[in-house]
């Protein structure tokens, strides 16, 4: 209960420390002219920083997910229990989108919950599958598409992650709060599954959220090191790690977005 009290405080508290850029040294970066350039912006309406927020429903969510393992996520959706849904896309999907450095094809989007992302990424040029294990996501992201208008290269699919086997791979999964939604011990299947997904030279991009110092956060508490460990192995690099200027303000300062692809061998012959 620690545990995942230290989760949602992760959510709704907002101590922002410093920022860092970090690119891997042996890696021609081909996103780093744009994304370091990426500037500080203010979302009216958003928390301000320090600010603190709780609510019964809260308490709620943490009930519903600890008593209810095999269905928490379920629960949570049917009593509109999601403080982490921003209501609107990630800010820093668009300036990726602006600056066209995002790959096209197929893309993912694993625990879409209200599918704002999924829409965004959205275009005739990438078609967008948004995968949740929540019925009741899939059914409020699939009325939140059909107005869009690429409806036409998205679709819903209610599934486990850990499980789903579609039948074609992905150019781009897009990561931002499902990582840390799922236990420490899942995570290196979660590393799998992300390696099974990708085609070769696909693109892994991770919103990592909650980064930061705060005690006691463990199972949902998200580090850069955290990523790393999982990813190496499957020969993974991190094309770059850079903080993520245009998080949420309640967000901000603990947010990084990393970009990562898996080594290829190359043939010098
Ligand atoms: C913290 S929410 C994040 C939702 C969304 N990415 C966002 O930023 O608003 C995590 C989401 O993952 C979904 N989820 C949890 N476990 C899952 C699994 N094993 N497979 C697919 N979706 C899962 C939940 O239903 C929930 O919608």
């Amino acid at each position: 209960m620690r545990a995942l009290s230290a989760f949602l405080f992760h959510l709704l508290v907002t101590p922002p420390p410093s920022s860092a850029i970090r690119i891997h040294p042996l890696t021609r970066c081909h996103h780093c002219a744009t994304l370091p350039l990426m500037v500080a912006h203010k979302n009216s309406g958003e928390t301000s920083p320090g600010t603190v927020q709780f609510s019964p429903a809260v308490d709620k969510l943490q009930e519903f997910l600890h008593s209810n393992p095999s269905d928490g996520w379920e629960r949570c959706w049917e009593e509109r229990l999601t403080p982490w849904d921003l209501g609107k896309p990630t800010p820093v999907l668009q300036h990726l989108l602006q600056t066209d450095s995002l790959p096209k094809g197929r893309a993912l989007v694993p625990g879409s919950g209200s599918g704002y992302d999924v829409i965004t990424l959205a275009s005739p040029e990438r078609y967008v599958i948004g995968l949740d294990i929540s019925e009741v996501a899939i059914k409020k992201a699939r009325e939140l598409a059909s107005s869009s208008p690429n409806a036409n290269y998205i679709s819903f699919t209610q599934a486990d992650f850990f499980t789903w086997e579609p039948t074609q791979h992905f150019d781009l999964i897009f990561d931002y709060t499902f990582f840390c939604a799922i236990v420490p011990n899942m995570r290196s299947a979660w590393a799998t599954r992300m390696a099974d997904l990708l085609k070769p030279d696909g693109e892994l991009i991770t919103l990592m959220f909650p980064i930061d110092d705060h005690d006691g956060g463990p199972p949902y508490k998200t580090s850069v090191a955290d990523y790393e460990e999982v990813l190496h192995p499957l020969g993974f690099h991190a094309i770059s790690i850079v903080e993520n200027e245009l998080a949420v303000d309640r967000r901000k300062g603990r947010e990084k977005v990393g970009r990562w692809q898996r080594t290829m061998t190359v043939c010098s012959l």
